[in-house]
């Protein structure tokens, strides 16, 4: 694919700053575009290394305003999407799952439609690339994989707003040709992630030596992906993938929530200097999280197979090297676990 003008949405997020900085320092002859509205989870100090870079543009924008979107793909007629923007944690959800409806199917449905407005009468060269979640299909039981031809069965707010976002995209690729690829990848860690989610939450919490909050009995398995990783299949499918194809991404990695706890816990007090078992202590059984998916696990035999992608970092690696990023960059931390996120936390784990 010869693209010249890339949208990558939510760039400034977890996922989207690592895609944002492989897609800048590996294609120079990229302009790559950076489109975010800077919600909480939005942070452009995650690109301080690559914003003066010159095939780098960041767009300050809510891709839910349709006008604004049309506009903008007017203005520079991008070639290639890859859409990650997105509201993207389940217990916010819960609490407000109108703001997920809003920005994770009204907003990809803005972007599709000034797409499609855009190339419909030639094709040719374009592609739109939805970066989506294996929470579409729903739980699994003790035993088997999601693949591909999985059925969907969303459970919460978020996976049901993704679910529908993933349908619409197929919905433009049947009824208007778009040449569309989604990829459902597991559950991300690694650096720049932010903490109200579980690895980086309790990473900062054995830091500061509050409560663990472990949701039920803990007995909740995640199959965990470093990010990095994601960011080279999402460059991968973007260049290789088929048109109109799904591709399963996950870590061949399943862990019990309560069994990565207890190595974090682990590896947290021999980097602190803390007794073995200090850590461990700070673990709080708390009420569940309602709907809660018993288990997530992905087969990726399709990418692995097709693109020859698989990751390449072990999970001890991985974890070690995403310890080490939290400590180097305390200042980051500092500054995104002060002012509204306490507010957030406060009222989350009011009970914790
Ligand atoms: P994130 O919450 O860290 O980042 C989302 C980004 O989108 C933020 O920068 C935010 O400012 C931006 N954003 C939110 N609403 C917007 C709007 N209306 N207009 C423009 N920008 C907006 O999310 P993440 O964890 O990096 O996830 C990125 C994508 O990958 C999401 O689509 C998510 O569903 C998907 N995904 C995430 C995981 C995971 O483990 N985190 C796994 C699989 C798939
Ligand atoms: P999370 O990181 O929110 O990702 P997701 O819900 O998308 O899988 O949660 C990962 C697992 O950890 C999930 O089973 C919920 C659990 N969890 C806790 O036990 N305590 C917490 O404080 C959080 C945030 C998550």
């Amino acid at each position: 694919m010869d693209s010249k003008n890339i949208l990558i949405t939510g760039g400034a997020g977890f996922i989207g700053s690592h895609v944002v900085r492989l897609f800048v320092n590996t294609y120079p002859e990229y302009r790559i575009f950076n489109l975010d509205a800077l919600t909480y989870a939005g942070n452009l100090e995650n690109l301080k290394d690559i914003q003066e870079k010159p095939n780098y543009t960041f767009v300050h924008g809510d891709i839910t305003d349709i006008d604004f979107i049309k506009n903008l793909f007017c203005e520079h007629r991008f070639d290639g999407v890859i859409h990650l923007a997105a509201e993207s944690h389940v217990d916010r959800s819960i609490t407000d799952p109108l703001a997920f409806a809003k920005t994770n199917i009204l907003g990809t449905m803005s972007l599709l439609n000034a797409f499609k407005e855009l190339w419909q009468d030639n094709w040719e060269g374009k592609r739109f690339y939805h970066v989506s979640t294996d929470e579409v299909y729903g739980t699994l039981g003790e035993t088997g994989l999601f693949t591909e031809e999985t059925s969907y069965d969303p459970n919460s707010p978020y996976s049901a707003s993704k679910a529908s976002s993933d349908h619409f995209v197929r919905a433009y690729a049947e009824t208007y040709g778009m040449p569309i690829v989604i990829s459902n990848c597991s559950n991300n860690y690694g650096p720049n992630h932010f903490p109200e989610k579980l690895i980086p939450l309790f990473i900062n919490n054995i830091i500061n030596e509050k409560p663990l909050p472990v949701y039920g009995d803990g007995n909740y398995t995640r199959d965990w992906l470093y990010v990095i990783d994601h960011a080279r299949a999402i460059d991968l499918v973007f260049h290789k993938g088929e048109n109109r194809e799904t591709y399963n991404i996950g870590g061949f990695n399943e862990w019990k929530n309560i069994d990565l706890v207890k190595l974090l816990c682990k590896l947290m007090d021999a980097k602190l200097g803390r007794e073995e078992g200090a850590s461990e202590k700070l673990i709080t059984y708390v009420k569940d999280r309602p709907g809660h998916d018993l288990r997530y696990a992905i087969d990726a035999s399709k990418i692995n197979r097709e693109l020859g992608w698989k990751p390449s970092v072990t999970f001890e690696e991985g974890l070690a090297k995403t310890i080490d990023w939290y400590f180097d960059n305390k200042e980051w931390l500092h500054n995104v676990t002060t002012g509204t996120y306490q507010e957030y936390y406060d009222k989350q784990y009011q009970n914790a």
